[in-house]
């Protein structure tokens, strides 16, 4: 076969795979669905739509309303089913892509698939940002961040993230701070990219909105940044569907800070009583997940699924041997967990 680039053939599929199991822990989606009042104003709205026509080509309408929500230009803004494939139109325009060791899966992913040349960094003691070095190795390209960081659940000190960002305006390249569980940690980062173009947020509708099925995501840039993107991107690539749905959401956004509430203390509880098992020991989260150490993954994550319990395996990352990365979902569904987990210590 000539059909494909020779550097497309055998690349390793993205490290998941779907387990059916009665408590689902293992994508780091919300426990709650949307209301069911904000489902039924967009099923609404999604039938008086004219479904023969296309969507907004670069989702205007959208733009302009997240531009007054966030106080961000609208030429700054890219939305997108999913922040994946912002991730992977930042990876195709890219010089290069840098980023951490371990980190969240696709960016190297979208790196290799793009073609782009890409270097990552371990993390220091502790899921330290590792600052000398990124500062040395930061000499262009993009540079993806994930604050709170992922598969770690650790947040990077601001004076960290504030130092990077003034090296990529030195050297002239983009760090794209990922903040996909922001709401979890309670930060917001908008103010390290006003009045730096080198500095970029990436957010999803994923997780604090509950929307993972829905798939959208947006990049807060500098206008001329914004605009590579968007060309990189398909026309039309937002659905009209999705577009309807996120109409709603920002018009509703209450139900957000419950579920982010409701998360936080669940998440609380749930490392505290982790922190008397005899074996296992969490790690403090600011996101809608835990990772828990174990004497042995493979075993951890076979006894939790035989109790109908699904997490996902996190040993395959360097410095994560025998780690474990749990959602945090329902009370019900924690106490299943936490039930399983003291079990296997006893066992
Ligand atoms: C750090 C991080 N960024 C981005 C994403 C992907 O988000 P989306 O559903 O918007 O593609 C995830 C999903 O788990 C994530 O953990």
């Amino acid at each position: 076969m000539r059909a494909f680039k020779a550097h497309l053939w055998g690349l390793a599929p993205y490290p998941y795979k779907k387990v059916e199991a009665p408590v689902k822990l293992d994508q780091n989606e919300s426990p709650f669905d949307l209301p069911p009042s904000l489902k039924e104003e967009a099923l609404r709205r999604l039938a008086r739509l004219p479904w023969n026509r296309y969507p907004d080509i670069h989702a205007e309408s959208l733009r302009k309303r997240l531009a007054s929500l966030l106080d961000w230009p609208e030429e700054g803004i890219v939305l997108a089913p999913g922040s994946n494939l912002l991730i992977l139109a930042l990876s195709l325009a890219a010089e290069e892509v840098l980023d951490l060791s371990p980190t969240f899966p696709h960016y190297a992913h979208a790196a290799r698939m793009a073609g782009t040349p890409y270097r990552a960094m371990a993390l220091g003691e502790g899921f330290s940002l590792p600052l000398e070095e990124a500062l040395a190795l930061f000499q262009g390209g993009v540079f993806f961040l994930p604050n709170p960081h992922a598969p770690t659940g650790a947040l990077f000190p601001e004076e960290a993230l504030q130092a990077l960002a003034e090296r990529a305006k030195e050297v002239g390249g983009l760090l794209v701070v990922d903040e996909a569980y922001r709401e979890f940690a309670g930060t917001d980062l908008r103010h390290l990219g006003r009045g730096n173009p080198h500095v970029a947020l990436l957010r999803t509708f994923s997780k604090a909105y509950s929307l993972g099925g829905i798939r959208a995501g947006y990049l807060l840039a500098a206008p001329e940044v914004a605009q590579v993107v968007r060309e990189v991107l398909p026309p039309f690539v937002l659905p009209a569907h999705t577009g309807v749905v996120l109409e709603v959401v920002l018009e509703n956004p209450g139900y957000v800070q419950e579920v982010v509430e409701t998360v936080r203390a669940e998440r609380e509880r749930v490392y505290g009583r982790l922190l008397s098992h005899p074996t296992w020991r969490p790690y403090r989260s600011h996101t809608n997940f835990l990772l828990v150490r174990t004497p042995d993954a493979g075993e951890a994550f076979r006894h939790l699924l035989a109790q109908g319990v699904l997490v996902r395996r996190q040993d395959h990352y360097p410095g994560l041997s025998g780690c474990i990365r749990v959602t945090v979902g329902l009370k019900e569904e924690m106490d299943a967990f936490l039930k399983a987990a003291f079990e296997v210590a006893y066992a």
